[in-house]
This record gives C-alpha cells, sequence and structure tokens, in this order.
C-alpha cells in the first residue's frame, strides 16, 4: 500500500493540465467516490494498528497534495481566460494592458449638435482667434476704447502687447468673416473666450460660445425669431417656446435676449428657472449698420441678424448640470456618463 500511496504522489507531482476537463477528469480518477485515493481511505480500515500511523500521515499527505494541485490549476486556467489567453486567442487585439476607448467631451457633443442643427439650414462654420486685436474684439463691433459696454466684459490683456486680448466673445470672428467674404453671409463660429472671472459653480475664466450671422439683402427680425425658434426645438424638443426681451449689446440694434421655456419644469415653475418658467439661453439683435460699414458692407444694401450663446449654458440646461465647473475638471467619473451621447 505504501508503495501505491508513493507511486500515486509521483503521479500527483508532475501532473499538469492545458484545460479545465483535464482538471476534472483527474479530480474524478483520484477524489471522486470510486477515486484512487478515496478508495484507498476505504483499504486503510483494513491495515493493522501498527502500520497505521505511518499509513495514515501519507495518505493525508496524497490527498492534500492531490486537492491543491486541482485548484492550483483550476486558478491559472480560469486567469489565462480572464486575460484572454483561452484557447481561442485573438492575436490582433492590443497587448496588455489595454487603453480603454475614450469618448467625446459633453461640450463638444453639445456643440456639435449645434453645428448640425444649423448646417440643417444652410448655415456653414467659421473659425477665428483666440488671441484677438482690440478692433476685432471691441473696436470694429460698435464698442470703442472707453465705451462704458466695455466693462460687461473683464477682459484679460496680453502682457506684451495691450492691444491684443484673449477674446472675450465670438463675435469677433463676424468681424473678421464680413473682412473677406462679401454676402450672402450664413454662417455659425464655435469656439473657446475667456474672460476675467473668479471660478464658481456658475462662471469660468474660460467658457465657449457659439456666434451666429446672417447677412444678405432684405434679413429681417422675423427671420431672426424663426430661425431661434427652429434651432431651440430641434435642440430642446418640439413643444419648446421662446420669448424675446429687450435688451443691449453695442454690435446690434434692436438687441435682444432670449428666453426658452425651462426644459425641466415645462413652464411650470422650479429652482432652474427660478419659478419664473423661463432661462435665457442667448443674446442677439439686427447687426447695427455701424458694424456693416466698419467691416466694408454696405449697410443700404444689406441688414443682418447676429446671436451668440454659450455652450455650457446648453449643455447644463440638456443633461441638467448645475456645476460649471466639471466641464473643466475632467473627472473620468463625470465624463464617463456621457460615453453613449
Ligand atoms: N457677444 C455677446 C456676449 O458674449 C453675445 C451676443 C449678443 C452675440 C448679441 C451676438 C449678439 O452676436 O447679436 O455676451
Amino acid at each position: 500500500m505504501l508503495e501505491k500511496i508513493n507511486k500515486l504522489i509521483e503521479e500527483v507531482e508532475s501532473f499538469g493540465a492545458s484545460t479545465k476537463e483535464q482538471v476534472e477528469e483527474y479530480r474524478i480518477k483520484w477524489l471522486s467516490k470510486k477515486g484512487e485515493i478515496t478508495v484507498l481511505f476505504d483499504d486503510f480500515r483494513e491495515v493493522p494498528n501498527e502500520l497505521k500511523k505511518e499509513l495514515g500521515q501519507k495518505l493525508n499527505e496524497l490527498r492534500t497534495k492531490a486537492q491543491d494541485k486541482i485548484n492550483a490549476l483550476k486558478e491559472v486556467l480560469e486567469s489565462q481566460k480572464d486575460s484572454g489567453q483561452s484557447k481561442n486567442i485573438d492575436l490582433t487585439l492590443p497587448a496588455f494592458p489595454t487603453l480603454q476607448s475614450g469618448s467625446r467631451h459633453p461640450l463638444s457633443i453639445v456643440k456639435n449638435q449645434i453645428i448640425d442643427i444649423f448646417a440643417r439650414i444652410g448655415f456653414t462654420v467659421s473659425d477665428g482667434r483666440e488671441i484677438e486685436d482690440d478692433w476685432h474684439n471691441f473696436t470694429a463691433l460698435n464698442t470703442p476704447e472707453n465705451h462704458p459696454a466695455r466693462d460687461m466684459q473683464d477682459t484679460f490683456y496680453v502682457s506684451i502687447n495691450p492691444e491684443m486680448v484673449l477674446r472675450t466673445q465670438t463675435s469677433s470672428v463676424q468681424v473678421h468673416i464680413m473682412g473677406y467674404q462679401k454676402p450672402p453671409i450664413r454662417t455659425i463660429s464655435p469656439g473657446r473666450v475667456y474672460r476675467n472671472e473668479a471660478i464658481s459653480a456658475r462662471a469660468h475664466c474660460q467658457f465657449h460660445q457659439v456666434e451666429g450671422l446672417y447677412i444678405d439683402e432684405k434679413v429681417s427680425f422675423a427671420d431672426l425669431k424663426q430661425t431661434l425658434l427652429y434651432f431651440s426645438k430641434e435642440m430642446f424638443g418640439a413643444e419648446t417656446k421662446i420669448r424675446l426681451r429687450p435688451s443691449y449689446f453695442p454690435f446690434t440694434e434692436p438687441s435682444a435676449e432670449m428666453d426658452i421655456s425651462c426644459t425641466i419644469c415645462k413652464g411650470k415653475g422650479c429652482a432652474v428657472c427660478k419659478q419664473s418658467g423661463w432661462v435665457e439661453i442667448l443674446g442677439c439683435g439686427m447687426v447695427d449698420p455701424k458694424v456693416l460699414e466698419n467691416c466694408g458692407i454696405d449697410p443700404n444694401k444689406y441688414t443682418g441678424f447676429a446671436f451668440g450663446m454659450g455652450i455650457e449654458r446648453i449643455a447644463m440646461l440638456k443633461y441638467q448640470i448645475k456645476d460649471l465647473r466639471l466641464f473643466f475638471e475632467n473627472d473620468v467619473r463625470f465624463l464617463k456618463q456621457f460615453t453613449s451621447a
């Protein structure tokens, strides 16, 4: 019997397996009810007392070794399966560690939606500059030096050249476009803007805007309203209402601010709309004839409208995000939530 046990110990020690089935086969061979080790334990009862001690220890050693070996092999095979090393290996997969595929930032998602909506009614996309001269950011837009409207936006000036600023608004792109393109002009300009603001849940020193500009013969305020109504319904749903309130911007006359019916409470009143049922989303108006003139366009022949909106604001309303800072912190737990959008 001792010989048999020693032979089995050797077999157990040298045993290796490359499939789960082989491991199971051996478990049955050794440890099942009729397995060799179990049978040996049955035979053990017949062993004379003086041999029991030595044989018993050996038998226990065998059983433990067999059990340990089976467990260890199972574990190895299981972990190989998890890391893709089982029989069906895909050699085209990237090597470990694999990079998780990313997703678009919520601001990019919303920006692309805005571009899509305006593209459907014939608006192209134009680019401007983030470091801008005083003329494009202010003066050409009817905001000369010492004009009180300059105080509406706290400006970052470039220290080595105070004529240059980090643009405070994408309205500056209007001036570029009108400088190189003759009407009809129908374009939107998304981009980053900067203001010297204290960072909080509602304000940041950098954010994103989309500027819209439409210049042609006989463009009217009714065209502006219709365009913005179309945009609002496409962006926030067909039931969305808009209202325009008189306002002031130096580069439009008349000027207005536009509200949409609150997307959260549908106009009934809630914390987001401060119980008013309306939330402001953009500024707009008819391009001031002086601005057309500054940009070399004949104000007697052409009229136009313009509008500007904050992308963060639209995204916050669309996704019910309460803190502006989340857009800039790049916390993966926040960004992950937009993977399917
Ligand atoms: N530039 C303005 C701002 O940043 C927004 C704006 C208002 C843009 C009226 C326009 C406009 O084109 O017509 O507050």
